[in-house]
């Protein structure tokens, strides 16, 4: 299971809006998916990929914030709790929407908690870019873009786009 290669989907796939199920079996196969899709991440040169991205709809997300690209993070069930609401912005970027960026702003401060493979419980306090990051993927695992905090103007624009390259 999940050893084929994994394809992202591209906005505005309906796929994208399903709602990721919480992970309860912590096994060999979670392992092989997270392997495939830190790979799918790093081909696409991606910062962070949830499973809901590559049309399997359980709660996995991947990241790696690093410059050197070789400091992979898996986060099981990844969830936060915003601690300070004062906006940061951010310009951002999305593997499912190729090829356009925007400035977002969201929460500066947030507690992060999260499983890892083995089904060990964390909890962290991040900053800066892996705020966002972090938020832009569990964004993903409830079915939400970065493109929902444009306008509707803004985001037909970018769906109208992507739609023509398609075809
Ligand atoms: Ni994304």
């Amino acid at each position: 299971m999940y050893m084929s290669d994994l394809k992202i989907l591209i906005f505005p796939d309906p796929k994208l809006r399903k709602v990721a199920k919480k992970i309860d079996k912590f096994d060999k196969s979670l392992e092989m998916l997270s392997k495939n899709m830190l790979k799918t991440m790093y081909e696409a040169e991606g910062i962070g990929l949830a499973a809901t991205q590559v049309d399997i709809h359980i709660r996995l997300v991947v990241m790696d914030l690093s410059e050197e690209r070789n400091e992979p993070r898996v986060f099981v069930n990844p969830e936060y709790t915003i601690l300070d609401k004062s906006p940061f912005t951010y310009e951002e970027g999305c593997l499912s929407i190729p090829g356009f960026n925007e400035e977002i702003s969201r929460p500066s401060k947030i507690l992060l908690k999260w499983q890892d493979l083995q089904g060990n419980f964390h909890e962290e306090k991040p900053d800066g870019i892996f705020t966002v990051c972090a938020q832009h993927e569990i964004d993903h695992l409830d079915g939400k873009l970065f493109v929902d905090y444009l306008s509707p103007i803004k985001r037909d624009r970018i769906r109208k786009k992507l739609e023509n390259r398609r075809n």
